[in-house]
């Protein structure tokens, strides 16, 4: 059943899959734009964002977040840079779309985290390093804006350390920041990288004590450098396994405007991110390199391109390879789904594929028929678990002004929560859905385009509900009396699965200690 396959395992070793994780404004943009620049998937910086402005002005609802400035949609990057195969998958800078950014998390292997120089750790790095931290998922740190003034570095590796309590490991180390910024020792290589008009040049030292420093550098920042190498030494060793099990975290300094430190931060990638590694599914342990094809879909887009109205859905490979043409099994429902032009979607242009490896993302499009957290194999009966839905503490009801378009509303509402846009709840009184959502941002794509792609209006009212909780139990006696004592605070999800919703944190308290025999969940993976 497990047949190990060599290809497979050769290409599966190529692959570093992995996100950027920053707080809005760390410069995620700009840095991936510098590695694609690096990757030669683009040829001038500005393609990402004016690629992103032309996309968005291609649809009424994205019009929202052009008006906005923000991007809501986001994508998959592949590049090849040192023999290896890179996939960055794009996570949106906005705390409304957060779900969607920790879906993408569960489909990369390591992450870099982004972080402004001047601002340290901030409230989304810290929320988006606390979801890496609950998979394991290895990182690199890159310390962004060294061109602008900065805090000190021993300082901020401090704040990392602390906030985070995670172990680091300066990779390089900063001469001066702002106007004084010269650029960075690699303290692996000995050598120095210096910031220049162009981005910069590498001179290769003795070691820390080359005479050569003093002449290299502007006045009084040899002894600035040579202090820093001594504070650098006192931190620990990088250690291949502490990284991947995410303990440690090597840092890299830079100023990805300026194009500089950027090569340093995908090398270390290079080096040391791992490929795809074995995951659990519910059955078994799933290799990499096993011939047979598994994966799981952790992101449908919509509107990708509007002549065809298509869904694509964002496959993550686990095993296996993905042949053109190929019949997948979608596991829940045993359905055979065709892919006859997976897509790749280089930055350039999207590219069918002829064939795709563990760790690769590719694009199916198809209408409506796959959802978030789908699993599709070769014909195994076998789920990946991980795709998280976390419990939305924004809840609203719908109102549908003419009841006529009830049917309508429903498909729209159903295909919507399969894209994981919403989160949608069935009363069991049978009144009209609940949706759950993070932020005010989703409920504005939610009606406009509820109202552009099925011609049906609706508002939303407040509830008194303050938070919800997924009801799991073997006890189905137990859950029927609890779903019985108050109907029209029962739903159901968008799986079918029980819900209960609350009006206060002392409510949920009060009947987590009243019904013993069930579990009250704020996080549900998906299957
Ligand atoms: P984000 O995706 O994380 O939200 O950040 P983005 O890359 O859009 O960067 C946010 C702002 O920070 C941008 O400026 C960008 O130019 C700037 N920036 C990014 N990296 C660096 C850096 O290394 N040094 C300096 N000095 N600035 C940097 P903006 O004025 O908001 O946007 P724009 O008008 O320049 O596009």
């Amino acid at each position: 059943m497990t047949t190990p396959d060599t290809q497979t395992a050769t290409e599966a070793q190529r692959r570093r899959t992995f996100a950027i994780i920053a707080h809005p404004d760390a410069g995620k943009t700009t840095l991936t734009e510098q590695l694609l620049l690096l990757g030669g998937a683009i040829q001038i910086a500005g393609a990402v964002r004016a690629k992103g402005e032309r996309r968005r002005t291609r649809s009424d609802w994205m019009k929202i977040e052009q008006d906005r400035g923000i991007s809501v949609a986001t994508s998959v990057m592949t590049f090849e840079y040192a023999g290896q195969i890179f996939n960055l998958l794009d996570t949106p800078g906005h705390e409304d779309f957060s779900e969607d950014t920790y879906r993408t998390l569960s489909a990369v292997d390591a992450a870099v985290m982004v972080i402004d120089a001047a601002k340290g750790i901030e409230a989304q790095t810290r929320k988006l390093f606390e979801v890496c931290r609950l998979r394991d998922i290895p990182i690199v740190t890159f310390i962004n804006k060294m061109d602008r003034e900065a805090r000190e570095p021993l300082e901020l590796l401090d704040e990392i350390e602390k906030t985070l309590a995670l172990d680091v490991t300066p990779a390089t180390w900063p001469i001066g920041s702002g106007r004084q910024f010269s650029g960075v020792y690699d303290r692996q290589d000995a050598t120095l990288r210096l910031l220049t008009e162009g981005g910069e040049r590498d001179e290769k030292l003795e070691g820390p004590e080359d005479p050569r420093i003093d002449g290299l550098l502007p006045h009084g920042q040899g002894d600035l450098l040579r202090e820093g190498i001594e504070v650098a030494s006192m931190y620990n060793d990088f250690a291949l396994d502490s990284f991947r099990e995410g303990h440690l975290t090597p840092i890299y300094f830079g100023s990805a405007l300026r194009g500089f430190g950027v090569k340093h931060l995908l090398d270390g990638l290079a080096r040391y991110a791992p490929p795809p590694s074995a995951r659990r599914a519910d059955v078994r342990v799933v290799e990499p390199e096993e011939e047979k094809l598994s994966g799981f879909v952790f992101k449908i887009q919509a509107n990708t391109d509007l002549n065809h109205r298509d869904r694509v859905a964002f496959l993550r490979i686990c095993s296996g390879k993905l042949r053109k043409g190929a019949r997948l099994k979608q596991v829940r429902t045993g359905k055979s789904i065709p892919v006859n032009a997976p897509l790749f979607f280089f930055a350039k242009e999207r590219q069918v594929a002829e064939e795709a490896w563990p760790g690769d993302v590719v694009g199916i499009a198809n209408h409506g028929v796959l959802r978030i957290g789908d699993t599709l194999t070769d014909g195994e009966e076998l789920n990946f678990r991980g795709v998280p839905s976390f419990a939305p503490e924004i809840l609203r009801r719908i109102r549908l002004d003419d009841p006529m378009l009830a049917k309508k509303l429903r498909k729209a509402l159903d295909q919507l929560a399969d894209e994981g846009v919403v989160q949608v709840f069935r009363p069991m009184d049978g009144s009209q859905p609940v949706v759950g959502v993070v932020g005010q941002l989703q409920l504005d794509v939610l009606s406009s385009r509820i109202q552009a792609e099925y011609g049906v209006q609706v508002g939303f009212e407040a509830t008194s509900w303050s938070t919800m909780r997924w009801i799991a139990t073997e006890d189905r006696v137990a859950l029927d009396r609890f779903l019985r004592t108050a109907p029209s605070q029962m739903a159901e999800d968008h799986d079918n699965e029980p819900v209960a919703f609350f009006n206060s944190e002392w409510g949920r308290k009060r009947s987590e200690e009243e019904w013993p025999q069930l579990k009250f969940l704020a996080l549900r993976e998906q299957h």
